[in-house]
């Protein structure tokens, strides 16, 4: 979007609903009245709903119900991750389009978009990714060693619940990274990662959230399994409000996992597991590990106890409950 058109809309939005001249707003800008009225027309093409009163001005009385930069950006408290947004309607996947773009943006670039035609999950599978969900990826450069993509896996899975925790909801982590709130997917995480040698270059967080997506409308195959913040919350979710909280919490968990013993975030992911206790079947590319989940390790690796009273260690895996 053009800077002046989402400079007007900031500013529409921080006067809380009163009506600010197009004499002032055409002052702050340094543009005539006339190029205001002219950006006023096509902000409310996007779906903005602003009342015009003559000799009074311009007030906000709607937003549209849409993920776009300029909205997600008013008021955002991070100083990394969101300071650059790629909007789209309709994409194929995120994902593919950070990795793309990773070396020409900076850190803490998103890529967000409406819905997605081909959406990745882990492990090959599709993913589901209908209007009024939250499709976005990050693209983050960390300096640490390849093997730490493990650690960064759990902190966005951290960071997601956390967020959602704070719409009331009790979300909660399911090894390495899926979201659940009463025991249904709400979220899942895929996180690609581009490294030189042992170095990372490059690592994109994708985050799929079923935000205002009724669970009647979701594919057989993952229905029952599956939940929204819609249903769970009983209304509509603001999906701005979540996606600043969700960009701030990850920020957070980011500048911990960069800056501190990763202990701490351990800690915390393991109050917010929903896995520590159960009994769990874990997938790997070598084995079938059976068991019951006991621990998460200072590697981000799930800690499992079988039946023999082996520990197992594991890394990375798919992870079924058992009962
Ligand atoms: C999973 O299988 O649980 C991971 C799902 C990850 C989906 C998100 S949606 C945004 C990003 N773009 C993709 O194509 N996938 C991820």
């Amino acid at each position: 979007m053009n800077g002046n058109k989402a400079e007007i809309i900031r500013i529409l939005q921080s006067s809380g609903g009163k009506p600010v001249s197009g004499q002032e707003i055409g002052s702050k800008l340094g543009i005539t009245r006339a190029m205001v009225w002219k950006y006023i027309r096509e902000i409310r093409k996007d779906g903005y709903e602003i009342k015009s009163s003559p000799k009074v001005g311009y007030a906000l009385k709607s937003s549209p119900d849409m993920l776009y930069p300029e909205q997600i950006k008013a008021g955002l408290e991070t100083s990394l991750l969101g300071r650059e947004i790629l909007y789209y309607n309709e994409v194929e996947s995120t994902n593919s389009i950070a990795k793309e773009l990773a070396s020409k943006y900076p850190e803490g670039t998103v890529v967000i978009a409406e819905t997605q035609k081909k959406g990745r999950g882990r492990m090959g599978s599709e993913w589901q990714s209908l209007p009024g969900g939250i499709w976005f990826s990050v693209i983050l450069k960390p300096s640490v060693p390849l093997e730490y993509t493990a650690k960064m896996t759990l902190v966005a899975g951290l960071a997601v619940s956390k967020a959602m925790r704070e719409l009331g909801v009790d979300a909660r982590i399911k090894w390495p990274n899926d979201v659940l709130i009463h025991g249904k997917k709400v979220c899942g995480i895929l996180t690609e990662v581009d490294a030189e040698v042992e170095k990372i270059d490059h690592v994109i967080l994708g985050i799929g959230i079923n935000a205002n997506v009724r669970q009647s409308e979701f594919r057989e195959e993952i229905r029952e399994d599956s939940t929204s913040l819609e249903d769970e919350v009983g209304k509509p979710i603001d999906r701005i409000v979540f996606m600043k909280q969700l960009l701030f919490e990850l920020e957070q968990q980011y500048i911990k996992f960069t800056t501190q013993k990763f202990s701490d975030i351990v800690s915390e992911w393991i109050s917010l597991s929903d896995t520590i206790g159960k009994e769990v079947t874990v997938t790997t590319p070598v084995k079938i590990i059976e068991g019951k989940a006991v621990g998460v390790t200072d590697k981000g690796a799930l800690l499992v106890k079988t039946k023999n009273n082996v520990r197992e260690e594991i890394i990375a895996g798919r992870c079924r409950y058992s009962k």
